[in-house]
Protein backbone atom coordinates (compact mmCIF):
# COMPACT_ATOMS: atom_id res chain seq x y z
CA UNK A 1 0.00 0.00 0.00
CA UNK A 2 1.53 3.13 -0.99
CA UNK A 3 2.43 5.97 1.34
CA UNK A 4 2.49 10.02 1.43
CA UNK A 5 5.93 11.33 2.89
CA UNK A 6 5.15 14.87 3.97
CA UNK A 7 8.17 17.26 4.87
CA UNK A 8 6.67 20.16 7.15
CA UNK A 9 7.41 23.63 6.48
CA UNK A 10 7.77 24.42 3.05
CA UNK A 11 5.27 27.35 1.98
CA UNK A 12 3.10 26.87 -0.71
CA UNK A 13 2.54 29.36 -3.33
CA UNK A 14 1.48 29.62 -7.22
CA UNK A 15 -1.72 28.39 -8.52
CA UNK A 16 -3.43 24.59 -8.91
CA UNK A 17 -6.47 23.77 -11.47
CA UNK A 18 -9.21 22.38 -9.18
CA UNK A 19 -10.46 18.73 -11.06
CA UNK A 20 -14.06 17.93 -11.92
CA UNK A 21 -16.46 17.15 -8.80
CA UNK A 22 -16.37 13.57 -7.76
CA UNK A 23 -19.91 13.55 -6.30
CA UNK A 24 -21.40 14.81 -9.01
CA UNK A 25 -19.73 12.64 -11.67
CA UNK A 26 -20.67 9.04 -10.22
CA UNK A 27 -24.49 9.68 -10.29
CA UNK A 28 -24.03 11.39 -13.76
CA UNK A 29 -22.15 8.04 -14.44
CA UNK A 30 -25.34 6.11 -13.25
CA UNK A 31 -27.62 8.43 -15.47
CA UNK A 32 -26.43 7.21 -18.40
CA UNK A 33 -28.04 3.75 -18.03
CA UNK A 34 -31.61 5.52 -18.64
CA UNK A 35 -30.48 6.06 -22.52
CA UNK A 36 -29.23 3.52 -24.93
CA UNK A 37 -27.73 6.67 -26.90
CA UNK A 38 -23.74 7.98 -26.65
CA UNK A 39 -23.46 10.08 -23.38
CA UNK A 40 -20.38 11.86 -23.19
CA UNK A 41 -19.59 13.70 -19.55
CA UNK A 42 -16.35 16.16 -19.58
CA UNK A 43 -13.87 16.50 -16.37
CA UNK A 44 -14.77 13.14 -14.96
CA UNK A 45 -11.87 13.07 -11.94
CA UNK A 46 -9.31 10.33 -12.75
CA UNK A 47 -10.18 8.89 -9.19
CA UNK A 48 -10.82 5.49 -8.22
CA UNK A 49 -14.05 6.37 -7.00
CA UNK A 50 -14.93 7.26 -10.72
CA UNK A 51 -13.25 4.17 -11.94
CA UNK A 52 -14.78 1.84 -9.90
CA UNK A 53 -18.56 3.59 -11.24
CA UNK A 54 -16.88 2.76 -14.81
CA UNK A 55 -16.06 -0.62 -14.03
CA UNK A 56 -19.24 -1.33 -12.79
CA UNK A 57 -21.27 0.29 -15.74
CA UNK A 58 -18.97 -2.43 -18.22
CA UNK A 59 -19.95 -5.08 -16.03
CA UNK A 60 -23.89 -4.70 -16.48
CA UNK A 61 -22.87 -4.25 -20.39
CA UNK A 62 -22.50 -0.53 -20.99
CA UNK A 63 -19.46 0.51 -23.99
CA UNK A 64 -17.59 2.59 -21.84
CA UNK A 65 -14.65 4.63 -23.28
CA UNK A 66 -12.40 7.21 -21.49
CA UNK A 67 -9.99 9.73 -22.33
CA UNK A 68 -8.37 11.96 -19.92
CA UNK A 69 -11.45 13.51 -18.05
CA UNK A 70 -13.81 12.46 -20.91
CA UNK A 71 -15.76 9.52 -20.57
CA UNK A 72 -18.01 8.16 -23.79
CA UNK A 73 -20.60 5.72 -22.38
CA UNK A 74 -23.37 3.70 -24.48
CA UNK A 75 -26.07 1.32 -22.44
CA UNK A 76 -27.78 0.14 -25.21
CA UNK A 77 -27.79 -3.02 -23.80
CA UNK A 78 -27.85 -3.36 -20.12
CA UNK A 79 -28.34 -6.26 -17.68
CA UNK A 80 -30.53 -5.23 -14.37
CA UNK A 81 -28.04 -7.29 -12.05
CA UNK A 82 -25.06 -4.85 -10.55
CA UNK A 83 -21.82 -7.21 -9.54
CA UNK A 84 -22.00 -7.74 -6.31
CA UNK A 85 -18.43 -7.51 -5.28
CA UNK A 86 -17.96 -3.72 -7.37
CA UNK A 87 -20.91 -2.56 -5.46
CA UNK A 88 -20.40 -3.63 -1.91
CA UNK A 89 -16.88 -2.15 -2.13
CA UNK A 90 -18.12 1.13 -2.67
CA UNK A 91 -21.48 3.09 -1.50
CA UNK A 92 -21.77 5.09 -3.86
CA UNK A 93 -22.65 2.65 -6.61
CA UNK A 94 -26.34 2.36 -5.06
CA UNK A 95 -27.12 5.35 -7.41
CA UNK A 96 -27.35 2.47 -10.34
CA UNK A 97 -29.84 1.62 -8.11
CA UNK A 98 -32.62 3.96 -9.54
CA UNK A 99 -31.76 4.21 -13.08
CA UNK A 100 -31.55 0.40 -13.35
CA UNK A 101 -34.99 0.22 -11.76
CA UNK A 102 -36.10 2.61 -14.58
CA UNK A 103 -34.76 1.06 -17.45
CA UNK A 104 -35.49 -2.22 -17.20
CA UNK A 105 -38.09 -2.67 -14.76
CA UNK A 106 -35.99 -4.87 -12.12
CA UNK A 107 -32.53 -3.94 -9.99
CA UNK A 108 -30.64 -6.33 -8.29
CA UNK A 109 -27.75 -4.05 -5.85
CA UNK A 110 -26.22 -5.25 -3.15
CA UNK A 111 -26.82 -3.55 -0.21
CA UNK A 112 -23.70 -0.81 0.83
CA UNK A 113 -21.70 -1.94 3.50
CA UNK A 114 -21.16 0.79 6.14
CA UNK A 115 -17.89 2.64 6.77
CA UNK A 116 -16.07 4.13 9.27
CA UNK A 117 -17.97 7.88 9.25
CA UNK A 118 -21.05 6.42 10.03
CA UNK A 119 -23.92 3.85 9.61
CA UNK A 120 -24.34 4.20 5.59
CA UNK A 121 -28.62 3.50 5.57
CA UNK A 122 -30.85 3.15 2.14
CA UNK A 123 -33.99 3.50 4.07
CA UNK A 124 -34.95 6.73 2.26
CA UNK A 125 -33.80 5.23 -1.06
CA UNK A 126 -36.23 2.21 -0.86
CA UNK A 127 -38.91 4.99 0.71
CA UNK A 128 -39.04 6.74 -2.64
CA UNK A 129 -38.74 3.58 -4.80
CA UNK A 130 -41.21 1.98 -3.47
CA UNK A 131 -43.60 4.74 -3.46
CA UNK A 132 -43.18 4.86 -7.38
CA UNK A 133 -44.71 1.50 -7.28
CA UNK A 134 -41.19 -0.74 -6.96
CA UNK A 135 -41.47 -4.01 -4.69
CA UNK A 136 -38.43 -4.80 -2.33
CA UNK A 137 -36.57 -7.59 -1.13
CA UNK A 138 -33.71 -8.71 0.07
CA UNK A 139 -31.39 -11.97 -0.52
CA UNK A 140 -28.01 -12.57 -0.33
CA UNK A 141 -26.84 -9.28 0.90
CA UNK A 142 -28.55 -8.20 -2.27
CA UNK A 143 -31.64 -5.43 -2.63
CA UNK A 144 -33.83 -6.79 -5.30
CA UNK A 145 -36.73 -4.19 -6.43
CA UNK A 146 -38.63 -5.00 -9.28
CA UNK A 147 -41.30 -2.87 -11.14
CA UNK A 148 -43.14 -5.30 -13.93
CA UNK A 149 -45.89 -2.32 -14.59
CA UNK A 150 -43.13 0.27 -14.49
CA UNK A 151 -43.14 3.28 -11.92
CA UNK A 152 -45.98 6.06 -11.42
CA UNK A 153 -44.85 9.01 -10.09
CA UNK A 154 -45.91 9.95 -6.57
CA UNK A 155 -45.90 12.47 -4.14
CA UNK A 156 -42.64 11.95 -2.07
CA UNK A 157 -41.37 12.80 1.27
CA UNK A 158 -37.63 12.29 1.32
CA UNK A 159 -36.43 14.02 5.08
CA UNK A 160 -34.15 11.50 7.27
CA UNK A 161 -33.13 12.42 10.93
CA UNK A 162 -30.60 13.09 9.93
CA UNK A 163 -31.38 15.61 7.02
CA UNK A 164 -32.05 15.37 3.07
CA UNK A 165 -29.97 12.23 1.21
CA UNK A 166 -27.99 13.43 -1.55
CA UNK A 167 -27.70 9.93 -3.15
CA UNK A 168 -31.54 8.73 -2.48
CA UNK A 169 -32.43 11.80 -3.57
CA UNK A 170 -30.55 11.29 -7.30
CA UNK A 171 -32.23 7.51 -7.40
CA UNK A 172 -35.56 8.72 -6.60
CA UNK A 173 -34.92 11.47 -9.47
CA UNK A 174 -33.85 9.47 -11.58
CA UNK A 175 -36.05 6.71 -11.43
CA UNK A 176 -38.95 9.46 -11.53
CA UNK A 177 -37.81 10.63 -15.11
CA UNK A 178 -39.11 7.35 -17.06
CA UNK A 179 -42.29 6.90 -14.61
CA UNK A 180 -45.66 7.71 -15.93
CA UNK A 181 -46.74 10.68 -14.62
CA UNK A 182 -45.55 13.57 -12.08
CA UNK A 183 -43.47 13.06 -8.65
CA UNK A 184 -42.82 15.36 -6.14
CA UNK A 185 -39.78 15.48 -4.16
CA UNK A 186 -40.48 17.22 -1.07
CA UNK A 187 -37.13 17.61 1.84
CA UNK A 188 -34.64 16.85 -1.48
CA UNK A 189 -30.76 17.36 -1.34
CA UNK A 190 -30.20 20.77 -2.59
CA UNK A 191 -26.53 20.04 -3.16
CA UNK A 192 -24.93 21.77 -6.55
CA UNK A 193 -24.12 18.09 -7.40
CA UNK A 194 -28.16 17.00 -7.38
CA UNK A 195 -28.33 19.56 -9.24
CA UNK A 196 -25.38 19.07 -11.94
CA UNK A 197 -27.33 15.45 -12.01
CA UNK A 198 -30.32 17.30 -12.92
CA UNK A 199 -29.14 19.63 -15.79
CA UNK A 200 -27.69 16.15 -17.53
CA UNK A 201 -31.17 14.94 -16.94
CA UNK A 202 -33.26 17.75 -18.60
CA UNK A 203 -30.58 17.37 -21.73
CA UNK A 204 -31.55 13.79 -21.97
CA UNK A 205 -34.82 15.18 -22.45
CA UNK A 206 -36.05 14.93 -18.70
CA UNK A 207 -38.43 17.44 -17.28
CA UNK A 208 -37.08 18.10 -13.69
CA UNK A 209 -37.96 21.62 -12.12
CA UNK A 210 -36.94 22.57 -8.79
CA UNK A 211 -33.64 20.33 -8.68
CA UNK A 212 -31.07 22.68 -6.09
CA UNK A 213 -33.87 23.64 -3.84
CA UNK A 214 -36.17 21.49 -1.40
CA UNK A 215 -38.39 20.69 -3.48
CA UNK A 216 -38.30 19.07 -7.09
CA UNK A 217 -40.87 18.13 -9.54
CA UNK A 218 -40.35 15.70 -12.37
CA UNK A 219 -42.24 14.71 -14.98
CA UNK A 220 -42.25 11.44 -16.31
CA UNK A 221 -41.26 10.79 -20.19
CA UNK A 222 -40.86 7.72 -22.48
CA UNK A 223 -37.38 7.50 -23.08
CA UNK A 224 -34.27 9.49 -22.97
CA UNK A 225 -31.33 10.48 -25.26
CA UNK A 226 -27.75 10.56 -25.47
CA UNK A 227 -26.25 13.76 -24.06
CA UNK A 228 -22.91 15.76 -23.81
CA UNK A 229 -21.91 17.22 -20.31
CA UNK A 230 -19.28 18.89 -18.51
CA UNK A 231 -19.17 18.05 -15.15
CA UNK A 232 -19.00 20.94 -12.30
CA UNK A 233 -15.81 21.63 -10.28
CA UNK A 234 -15.43 19.84 -7.28
CA UNK A 235 -16.41 22.10 -4.38
CA UNK A 236 -14.24 20.05 -1.92
CA UNK A 237 -11.27 19.33 -3.38
CA UNK A 238 -11.31 23.17 -4.14
CA UNK A 239 -11.86 23.87 -0.13
CA UNK A 240 -9.04 21.19 0.75
CA UNK A 241 -6.49 23.15 -0.90
CA UNK A 242 -8.11 26.71 0.41
CA UNK A 243 -7.50 25.28 3.39
CA UNK A 244 -3.81 24.33 2.46
CA UNK A 245 -3.48 27.71 1.28
CA UNK A 246 -4.88 29.07 5.09
CA UNK A 247 -2.28 26.71 6.66
CA UNK A 248 1.23 27.24 4.25
CA UNK A 249 0.42 29.59 1.83
CA UNK A 250 2.10 32.91 0.53
CA UNK A 251 -1.05 33.60 -1.55
CA UNK A 252 -2.16 30.53 -3.47
CA UNK A 253 -4.89 30.66 -6.48
CA UNK A 254 -7.37 27.79 -7.33
CA UNK A 255 -8.46 28.26 -11.02
CA UNK A 256 -11.63 26.39 -12.59
CA UNK A 257 -13.97 26.55 -9.71
CA UNK A 258 -17.05 28.05 -8.52
CA UNK A 259 -17.44 30.89 -6.69
CA UNK A 260 -21.05 30.04 -5.74
CA UNK A 261 -20.85 26.82 -4.12
CA UNK A 262 -17.87 27.47 -2.02
CA UNK A 263 -19.92 30.29 0.27
CA UNK A 264 -19.89 28.84 3.34
CA UNK A 265 -16.33 27.46 3.23
CA UNK A 266 -15.34 30.79 2.72
CA UNK A 267 -16.98 32.13 5.56
CA UNK A 268 -15.26 29.94 7.99
CA UNK A 269 -11.53 30.24 5.75
CA UNK A 270 -12.29 34.13 7.09
CA UNK A 271 -13.93 33.78 10.28
CA UNK A 272 -10.82 32.24 11.47
CA UNK A 273 -8.71 35.39 10.45
CA UNK A 274 -7.38 34.37 6.58
CA UNK A 275 -8.02 36.35 3.30
CA UNK A 276 -9.69 35.52 0.18
CA UNK A 277 -9.88 37.10 -3.05
CA UNK A 278 -12.12 35.82 -6.12
CA UNK A 279 -11.96 36.92 -9.36
CA UNK A 280 -14.46 38.65 -11.10
CA UNK A 281 -16.64 35.76 -12.98
CA UNK A 282 -15.47 33.51 -9.81
CA UNK A 283 -13.87 30.80 -11.28
CA UNK A 284 -10.91 31.46 -9.39
CA UNK A 285 -9.42 32.81 -5.91
CA UNK A 286 -6.73 33.55 -4.08
CA UNK A 287 -6.10 32.54 -0.21
CA UNK A 288 -3.56 34.35 1.75
CA UNK A 289 -2.87 33.04 5.49
CA UNK A 290 -4.04 36.14 7.70
CA UNK A 291 -1.94 37.41 10.73
CA UNK A 292 -4.34 37.89 13.36
CA UNK A 293 -6.17 34.37 13.22
CA UNK A 294 -8.80 32.84 15.83
CA UNK A 295 -10.55 30.20 16.80
CA UNK A 296 -14.64 29.69 15.46
CA UNK A 297 -17.34 27.46 15.81
CA UNK A 298 -18.62 25.37 12.92
CA UNK A 299 -21.80 23.22 12.41
CA UNK A 300 -21.88 20.67 9.15
CA UNK A 301 -25.74 20.89 7.80
CA UNK A 302 -27.10 20.06 4.18
CA UNK A 303 -26.19 22.62 1.32
CA UNK A 304 -26.34 25.63 1.53
CA UNK A 305 -24.49 24.93 4.91
CA UNK A 306 -21.22 24.27 6.01
CA UNK A 307 -20.60 20.70 4.26
CA UNK A 308 -19.73 17.66 6.29
CA UNK A 309 -17.04 16.44 3.53
CA UNK A 310 -15.41 19.68 4.77
CA UNK A 311 -15.50 19.01 8.56
CA UNK A 312 -11.83 17.58 9.13
CA UNK A 313 -9.82 19.55 6.72
CA UNK A 314 -10.99 22.47 8.70
CA UNK A 315 -10.41 20.63 12.14
CA UNK A 316 -6.75 20.32 10.37
CA UNK A 317 -6.33 24.07 9.87
CA UNK A 318 -8.24 25.06 13.53
CA UNK A 319 -6.02 22.53 15.19
CA UNK A 320 -2.67 25.62 15.08
CA UNK A 321 -5.55 28.08 15.39
CA UNK A 322 -5.01 30.31 18.32
CA UNK A 323 -8.12 30.00 20.93
CA UNK A 324 -10.53 27.30 21.13
CA UNK A 325 -12.91 25.71 18.29
CA UNK A 326 -16.04 23.59 18.24
CA UNK A 327 -16.91 21.28 14.90
CA UNK A 328 -20.47 19.60 15.42
CA UNK A 329 -21.10 17.51 12.80
CA UNK A 330 -24.91 17.44 12.30
CA UNK A 331 -24.95 14.94 9.50
CA UNK A 332 -22.23 11.88 10.44
CA UNK A 333 -21.61 12.55 14.18
CA UNK A 334 -18.88 9.52 14.53
CA UNK A 335 -17.08 11.44 11.55
CA UNK A 336 -13.87 12.33 13.88
CA UNK A 337 -11.19 9.37 13.17
CA UNK A 338 -8.58 11.69 12.32
CA UNK A 339 -8.58 13.11 15.79
CA UNK A 340 -7.23 10.42 16.99
CA UNK A 341 -4.71 10.70 14.43
CA UNK A 342 -3.81 14.39 14.71
CA UNK A 343 -3.36 13.87 18.49
CA UNK A 344 -0.74 11.85 17.89
CA UNK A 345 0.63 14.90 15.99
CA UNK A 346 0.22 17.19 18.89
CA UNK A 347 -3.17 18.76 18.24
CA UNK A 348 -5.26 19.24 21.43
CA UNK A 349 -8.64 17.91 20.67
CA UNK A 350 -11.58 16.14 22.44
CA UNK A 351 -14.34 14.70 20.63
CA UNK A 352 -17.93 14.68 22.50
CA UNK A 353 -21.43 13.53 21.41
CA UNK A 354 -20.31 14.57 17.60
CA UNK A 355 -18.22 17.51 18.66
CA UNK A 356 -14.99 17.95 18.63
CA UNK A 357 -13.04 20.53 20.84
CA UNK A 358 -9.65 22.02 19.69
CA UNK A 359 -7.45 24.28 21.38
CA UNK A 360 -5.07 25.51 18.99
CA UNK A 361 -1.39 24.98 20.08
CA UNK A 362 1.69 26.40 18.32
CA UNK A 363 2.95 23.66 16.20
CA UNK A 364 2.19 19.84 15.56
CA UNK A 365 4.98 17.26 15.03
CA UNK A 366 5.43 14.59 12.40
CA UNK A 367 4.57 11.20 13.48
CA UNK A 368 3.17 8.06 11.64
CA UNK A 369 -0.25 8.30 10.94
CA UNK A 370 -2.77 6.23 8.99
CA UNK A 371 -5.53 7.57 6.89
CA UNK A 372 -9.45 6.11 7.69
CA UNK A 373 -11.27 7.55 4.89
CA UNK A 374 -11.10 9.66 2.06
CA UNK A 375 -11.66 13.46 4.02
CA UNK A 376 -9.55 12.20 6.97
CA UNK A 377 -6.70 11.43 4.61
CA UNK A 378 -7.09 14.26 3.58
CA UNK A 379 -6.78 16.19 6.81
CA UNK A 380 -3.38 14.57 7.70
CA UNK A 381 -1.82 15.70 4.78
CA UNK A 382 -3.33 19.56 5.69
CA UNK A 383 -1.67 19.05 9.33
CA UNK A 384 1.55 17.18 7.94
CA UNK A 385 2.25 20.53 5.80
CA UNK A 386 3.12 22.59 9.05
CA UNK A 387 4.24 20.28 11.10
CA UNK A 388 7.71 19.77 12.40
CA UNK A 389 9.41 16.98 10.49
CA UNK A 390 8.56 14.15 8.32
CA UNK A 391 4.78 12.93 8.57
CA UNK A 392 4.29 9.36 6.92
CA UNK A 393 0.92 8.66 6.01
CA UNK A 394 -0.08 5.28 5.19
CA UNK A 395 -3.37 3.58 3.36
CA UNK A 396 -3.16 5.87 0.81
CA UNK A 397 -6.13 4.29 -1.32
CA UNK A 398 -8.28 6.77 0.87
CA UNK A 399 -7.26 9.66 -0.31
CA UNK A 400 -6.72 8.25 -3.84
CA UNK A 401 -10.60 7.77 -4.07
CA UNK A 402 -11.64 11.00 -4.36
CA UNK A 403 -8.55 13.61 -5.12
CA UNK A 404 -6.96 13.60 -8.30
CA UNK A 405 -3.28 13.62 -8.07
CA UNK A 406 -3.14 15.16 -5.07
CA UNK A 407 0.55 14.50 -4.91
CA UNK A 408 1.05 16.10 -7.83
CA UNK A 409 -0.94 19.03 -7.18
CA UNK A 410 1.20 19.50 -3.68
CA UNK A 411 4.28 19.33 -5.77
CA UNK A 412 3.23 22.04 -7.98
CA UNK A 413 2.63 24.15 -5.16
CA UNK A 414 6.12 23.84 -3.92
CA UNK A 415 5.49 21.23 -0.92
CA UNK A 416 7.53 18.88 -0.03
CA UNK A 417 5.69 15.92 -0.27
CA UNK A 418 6.99 12.31 -1.72
CA UNK A 419 4.67 8.97 -3.13
CA UNK A 420 6.33 6.07 -1.81
CA UNK A 421 5.21 3.23 -3.23
CA UNK A 422 4.24 0.39 -0.84
C1 LIG B 1 -23.19 11.98 -0.24
O1 LIG B 1 -23.28 10.71 0.37
C2 LIG B 1 -21.70 12.19 -0.54
N1 LIG B 1 -21.22 11.14 -1.44
C3 LIG B 1 -20.90 12.15 0.76
O2 LIG B 1 -19.54 12.46 0.42
C4 LIG B 1 -21.43 13.25 1.69
O3 LIG B 1 -20.73 13.18 2.92
C5 LIG B 1 -22.93 13.04 1.93
O4 LIG B 1 -23.63 13.01 0.67
C6 LIG B 1 -23.54 14.14 2.79
O5 LIG B 1 -23.35 15.38 2.16
C7 LIG B 1 -21.49 11.23 -2.76
O6 LIG B 1 -22.16 12.14 -3.21
C8 LIG B 1 -20.96 10.14 -3.63
P1 LIG B 1 -26.60 11.10 2.44
P2 LIG B 1 -24.74 10.05 0.61
O7 LIG B 1 -27.54 10.08 1.94
O8 LIG B 1 -25.69 10.52 -0.39
C9 LIG B 1 -28.56 9.49 6.41
C10 LIG B 1 -17.22 12.15 0.32
O9 LIG B 1 -16.42 12.34 1.23
N2 LIG B 1 -29.30 8.58 5.51
O10 LIG B 1 -26.80 12.52 2.01
O11 LIG B 1 -24.53 8.59 0.78
C11 LIG B 1 -27.06 9.21 6.44
O12 LIG B 1 -26.76 8.20 7.39
C12 LIG B 1 -18.54 11.45 0.63
O13 LIG B 1 -17.09 12.53 -0.87
C13 LIG B 1 -30.35 7.84 6.03
O14 LIG B 1 -30.65 7.90 7.22
O15 LIG B 1 -25.12 10.68 2.03
C14 LIG B 1 -26.49 10.55 6.82
O16 LIG B 1 -26.56 10.71 8.22
C15 LIG B 1 -18.57 10.86 2.03
N3 LIG B 1 -31.05 6.99 5.20
C16 LIG B 1 -27.43 11.55 6.16
O17 LIG B 1 -28.64 10.83 5.89
C17 LIG B 1 -30.76 6.91 3.85
O18 LIG B 1 -31.45 6.16 3.14
C18 LIG B 1 -26.90 12.12 4.84
O19 LIG B 1 -26.52 11.02 4.03
C19 LIG B 1 -29.69 7.69 3.34
C20 LIG B 1 -28.99 8.53 4.18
Amino acid sequence: MDKLVVHGGSPLRGSVNISGSKNASLPILAAAILSGEDCIIRRVPDVSDTNYMIQILSALGADVERSSGTVRITCADISDEAPYELVRRMRASICVMGPLLARKGRAVVSLPGGCVIGDRPVDLHLRGLEALGAKVEFEGGNIILTAPDGLRGAEIDLRGSNGPTVLGTDNVMMAATLAEGITVIESAAAEPEVLDLANFLNAMGAKIEGAGTRRITIEGVKELRGVEHTVIPDRIEAGTFMAAAALAGEGVTLNRICREHLKAITEQIIKSGHRVEFNAEGDSCTVYRGEELRGCEISTSPYPGYPTDMQAQMTALLVTTPGISLIKDTIFPQRFMHCSELKRMGADIKVDNGTAIIRGVEKLSAAPVMASDLRASAALVLAALTAKGSTEISRLYHIDRGYEHIDEKLLTLGAAVERVKG
